[in-house]
């Protein structure tokens, strides 16, 4: 029997990877499919919270009873979540959002000159930072994706942004990651302690992270 924890909450998923462009035809993305994020977004439906999820373009059926915001760049998806986050008493940020963007996008498509080409990039906002700034009642789960030291940058991470709850994943494990149908993650939390789950498919982790969500927040 599944739990209805969520029951009456609102729950706001990010989910898959930012596309920034440089011209028409163009743009600096990463690896994420979005799998993780819907998992999750699905996990809270079936534990009866009200969840949008703000999603980038992936290839994946949109879960039932969750309501959909399509965007495209960090940028859009700053605007979307911090517009709804004042109603919102849970965000999930599974999204792979660019620290980076073009400085200026091209009108035209760039042209090929047989020299090098140095693109210049200017931060994005850190949405998760922001929202752990801004944060009053809302419980507040970030995601870490790590390439070395991942729990020890994980921790750092949770403190710099403020975040209630901190899934790590070390992208370079087989089987964890970008793309995969599985993951391997630690919860950390903002006591230092800290939960190691086995491999398990993404839809299993989500329905675990649901269950750390529900016995944590007030
Ligand atoms: O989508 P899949 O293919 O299933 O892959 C899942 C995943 C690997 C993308 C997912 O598990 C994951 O790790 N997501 C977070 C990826 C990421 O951007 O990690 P980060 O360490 O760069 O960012 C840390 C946190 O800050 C994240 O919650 C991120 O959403 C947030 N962030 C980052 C930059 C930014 N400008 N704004 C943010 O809010």
């Amino acid at each position: 029997v599944r739990s209805n924890g969520l029951a009456g909450k609102k729950v706001l998923v990010t989910a898959g990877g930012t596309k920034e462009p440089l011209d028409p035809v163009r743009y600096l993305g990463n690896h994420s499919s979005g799998k993780m994020g819907f998992a999750l977004a699905q996990a809270c439906a079936e534990a009866g919270a009200e969840v949008v999820l703000v999603h980038t373009q992936v290839e994946l059926p949109l879960p039932l009873g969750v309501r959909s915001v399509f965007v495209r760049t960090a940028g859009e998806m700053y605007e979307e979540v911090t517009g709804r986050f004042p109603e919102t008493d849970i965000v999930i940020k599974a999204a792979a959002v660019a620290d980076y963007r073009p400085l200026t996008c091209s009108e035209q498509k760039i042209k090929k000159s047989g020299s090098h080409l140095t693109l210049e990039l200017v931060p994005n906002p850190d949405i998760l930072a922001e929202l752990g700034r801004k944060k009053q009642h809302q419980f507040l789960v970030g995601f870490a994706a790590e390439t070395e030291n991942a729990v020890d940058n994980a921790f750092s991470k949770l403190q710099r942004k403020n975040a209630d709850l901190l899934v790590v994943n070390d992208v370079t494990k087989p089987g964890a990651g970008f793309g995969t149908e599985t993951n391997i993650v630690s919860l950390i939390f903002p006591d230092g302690s800290r939960e190691d789950l086995p491999r398990m498919s993404k839809l299993d982790i989500a329905r675990e992270i649901v269950r750390v969500i529900v016995s944590r927040q007030s």
